[in-house]
Order: structure tokens, then C-alpha cells, then sequence
């Protein structure tokens, strides 16, 4: 962590540092993403479980990856409003290295008990829980540092993605009551997909809606309308994927009804945004993460009611997953970070095709045909896709430094209005203080 250590002179740590680290994780995730393909095409992984393999990725993708990533970015846009964003930065830090420190723990053990001092330890669980720590840290930090701001659209939905970051831990602890008690698998799999639900379409979703919004403004009703659906289906929509053993009756139906609505807010707070008359050339990079974020809302409660074909069972959860959390997070991430970093903004058209390549195998795993071994094979080679744009990021960054140069491309050129754009958005915001 020798780079996260603070500038010199200065007393917060750097963040351009920390966003080197936060680009690591990304690339050891999506690694570990590739090396669970390669097990699923026969590839020996020594010692390690596929299991095991699949939660090390998913948990340094959410815990390394985006959480610190959206934390970083809030606190640059709050730093417009509020100034002294300090302690946010500090617990994005925190909560980087927390994501790092559970990952080794995680692919070696997963969940089960480790012995440590000749007792057995859920060892992978306390680690992770130092995450919880972090995120209340940042929470507390956030809420102080826009207290007495007025609330416009981007900082109510980051108020309400910071009420299920703190919400996510509580479905995860669920998982232990559930367990002790002996509830049916309807309470002990609902609880871990509270989490999964809450983190993602909570957390990460209305964090990245609430940049976007920072970035485009939009239709004030229509976006208000979309956040009232999702915060209201939410608490239920999550449930969707949860084992039907011994599920009470009638859920079924409310659930069914609560991803509808959460579709629908969904929808509707890209379509407040997506006006015909973009304000400027930078704001169509948007369009790519709204437009993901806009098929997720729409394919997910086609697939959760069976209208369609192709999509039942855990492939499909795995590509809506990542329709959401690659496709629409972490490009929307990208598309922020983009506005204030040249070697980002550079490699955006490249991700876009990795991104769309990844996600195209994973609709033809829901078929028949992706799980043939050739198949398999191209699912293995997609994987990759990302993980190689994120590493030419990296190795752009280190040539470029941090700041944005001059445009020498479209993409260039947009993403350098759209730091223009997003520092009016902030100083217009400020004037509303
Ligand atoms: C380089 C890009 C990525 C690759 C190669 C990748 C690969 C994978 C693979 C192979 C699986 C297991 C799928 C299966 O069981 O068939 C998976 C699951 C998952 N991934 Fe990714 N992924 C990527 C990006 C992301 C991102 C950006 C996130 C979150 C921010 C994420 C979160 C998850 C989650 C939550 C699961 C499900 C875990 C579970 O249900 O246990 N992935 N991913």
C-alpha cells in the first residue's frame, strides 16, 4: 500500500494513488472471472475450489472494485458543494484495502471455517466484515459533509444508494440468523441475495444514476418518479432469485410484482436523463452505461415472469448481473472517471467493444449452444476482454498521469467538455447551497 501512503506535504491520502489500486483490483477480479471460466472448460485450478474462485471474484469486484471506485467519485463531485470531503476519501481508502485484504481469504477458503489458534474461525466472514466497517465510516463521512446542502436530484440519489450500503450488511448478517435457526432455504438464500440485491441495484445503481445525473441533469418529475419505484420495489425485487423451498405463499407473486416496479423506476430515471437535445458532445458517452442500465430494467422482469425464452435459471441471473454491474456500473464509473482523466477517456471505445463482446457470451450461456465446450472456449476468451482494456488503462495512466490533455479524438474531445460540463453542474449546484 505504498502508494496510498499520503502525498507529500499533504495531509489526505492521494487519490489518483488510490485509484491505481482500485484499477488492480478490477484486473485481479476479472482474472479470477477468467481463471472460474477456464475450470468450467476442464483447466486444472491446483488446489483451489470453483467455488471458492467465483466468490474471490465477486467479492473484490464489489468490495475492490466499484464500491471504492463510486465512494472516490461521490467524493469528488460533493467536493464541489462541500468542500471538505477529506474523511470520504480516507473511507474509499479503507475500504480498498479491506476489499484486498478478504480476496486472498476468500479463493483459499471461501466461507468455510479456518483454524486459527486451534479453533476453527469463519475467518473469510470476519475479514469481510471489516468492508461493513469501512462503509459506515463512509456513510457517517458523507452524511457530514453535505449536511445543510440543498438536495438537489444527484445528491438524493446518492442519500438513498448510502441507505442500502448500510442496508446490504444487515440482509448479509440475515444469512447467520437464518442458519442458527434452521429456517427453510427460502430465508437463508433470500438473505444473501438482499445483499447481492441491496449492494447492487441499491448501492451501485442509484451511486452511479446520481453521477450521471451530476453530469446531464435531466426531467426533474420523471427522475423523482423512477427513484420513488426503485427505493420502493427494492426491499422486495431482490428476492427474485432466492430458492422457492419453502417460500410462503403469495410472495411469489409480490416479488414478481416488486421487479416490475423496480424496472420501471429504472427506466424511467434513464429516460429523465436521455433528452433528444443532449447538452454537449461529452454527454453521449452517457448513453452507453443509461442504455445498459435501461435493458437490465427492461430484460430482467422479461426474464423473473418467463416471457423470455432464453433467459431462466443462473446464466441468466449471471448475465443480468453483469448487464447491470459491468455493462452499466462499471462503464458508468469509466464514463465519470473518463471526464477528469485523459488515458481513461482514451480507451472508453475500447472497453465499450470488450464490454459488449463479454456480455454477448454470456447470452449465448443461456443457450444450449454456449454450453457446448467450443462454446465455453469463447466464453473463456470474452472473459479476457475487459481485463486487457483495464490493463492499457493502467499502463496509459502511469505514460499520461492523471489529468485530461488535449483532445486528439471524439471521445477525447467529448470527455473533456463533459469535465467542463460537470464542473458547471457542480458550480451551478453551489450557487443552490
Ligand atoms: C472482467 C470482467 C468480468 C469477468 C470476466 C467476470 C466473470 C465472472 C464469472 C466467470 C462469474 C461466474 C459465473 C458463473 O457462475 O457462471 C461471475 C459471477 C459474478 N460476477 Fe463477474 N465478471 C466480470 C465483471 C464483474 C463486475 C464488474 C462485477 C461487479 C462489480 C461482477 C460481479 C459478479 C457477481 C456478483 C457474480 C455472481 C457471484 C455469485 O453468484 O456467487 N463481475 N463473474
Amino acid at each position: 500500500m505504498r502508494q496510498i501512503r499520503r502525498a507529500r506535504g499533504s495531509t489526505r491520502p492521494s487519490p489518483d494513488a488510490a485509484w491505481s489500486w482500485v484499477f488492480a483490483a478490477f484486473v485481479l477480479a476479472g482474472l479470477t472471472g477468467v481463471a472460474f471460466r477456464l475450470g468450467m472448460v476442464g483447466a486444472s485450478l491446483g488446489p483451489l475450489e470453483l467455488g471458492d474462485v467465483r466468490h474471490a471474484h465477486s467479492h473484490l469486484m464489489f468490495f475492490g472494485w466499484a464500491a471504492p471506485a463510486l465512494m472516490l467519485l461521490i467524493a469528488h463531485r460533493v467536493q464541489a458543494l462541500a468542500g471538505d470531503v477529506d474523511s470520504m476519501r480516507r473511507a474509499a481508502v479503507w475500504a480498498l484495502a479491506a476489499g484486498l485484504t478478504a480476496y486472498p481469504v476468500f479463493l483459499l477458503s471461501g466461507y468455510q471455517t479456518v483454524a486459527v489458534l486451534g479453533r476453527q474461525v469463519p475467518l473469510s466472514v470476519l475479514v469481510a466484515s471489516l468492508n461493513g466497517v469501512a462503509w459506515v465510516v463512509f456513510a457517517v463521512a458523507y452524511r457530514r459533509a453535505t449536511r445543510g446542502v440543498v438536495r438537489h436530484r444527484a445528491l438524493r440519489l446518492w442519500d438513498a444508494a448510502v441507505v442500502f450500503l448500510l442496508l446490504a450488511p444487515v440482509g448479509a448478517m440475515g444469512r447467520g440468523v437464518a442458519d442458527a435457526t434452521g429456517a427453510d432455504l427460502f430465508w437463508s438464500s433470500s438473505a444473501i441475495h438482499a445483499f447481492l440485491g441491496w449492494f447492487a441495484d441499491g448501492w451501485l445503481l442509484l451511486g452511479v444514476l446520481g453521477l450521471a445525473w451530476h453530469s446531464l441533469g435531466g426531467i426533474e418529475w420523471m427522475a423523482r418518479l423512477g427513484q420513488r419505484l426503485l427505493v420502493a420495489g427494492l426491499p422486495l425485487s431482490v428476492l427474485a432469485w432466492s430458492s422457492t423451498e419453502g417460500r410462503p405463499a403469495g410472495v411469489g407473486v409480490l416479488v414478481a410484482g416488486a421487479v416490475v416496479v423496480v424496472g420501471v423506476g429504472v427506466v424511467l430515471l434513464v429516460a429523465s436523463m436521455l433528452r433528444p437535445r443532449m447538452p454537449g458532445l461529452a454527454q453521449t458517452l452517457w448513453v452507453v452505461p443509461l442504455a445498459a442500465l435501461a435493458l437490465r430494467g427492461v430484460s430482467e422482469p422479461l426474464g423473473v415472469l418467463g416471457l423470455e425464452a432464453s433467459a431462466t435459471g443462473d446464466a441468466a441471473r449471471v448475465l443480468y448481473l453483469h448487464l447491470l454491474l459491468l455493462g452499466g456500473v462499471s462503464t458508468g464509473l469509466l464514463t465519470a472517471l473518463a471526464g477528469k482523466e485523459a488515458a481513461v477517456a482514451r480507451r472508453m471505445r475500447a472497453w465499450w467493444i470488450a464490454v459488449a463482446i463479454m456480455l454477448a457470451s454470456l447470452v449465448l450461456l443461456t443457450s444450449p449452444a454456449g454450453q457446448s465446450l467450443a462454446g465455453r472456449w469463447l466464453a473463456v476468451v470474452a472473459a479476457a476482454g475487459p481485463v486487457a482494456v483495464v490493463v492499457l488503462i493502467v499502463i496509459s495512466r502511469r505514460r499520461v498521469g492523471g489529468e485530461s490533455g488535449g483532445p486528439a479524438s471524439p471521445v477525447r474531445a467529448a470527455t473533456a467538455d463533459h469535465a467542463r460540463d460537470d464542473l458547471l453542474v457542480s458550480g451551478a449546484s453551489q450557487g443552490a447551497r
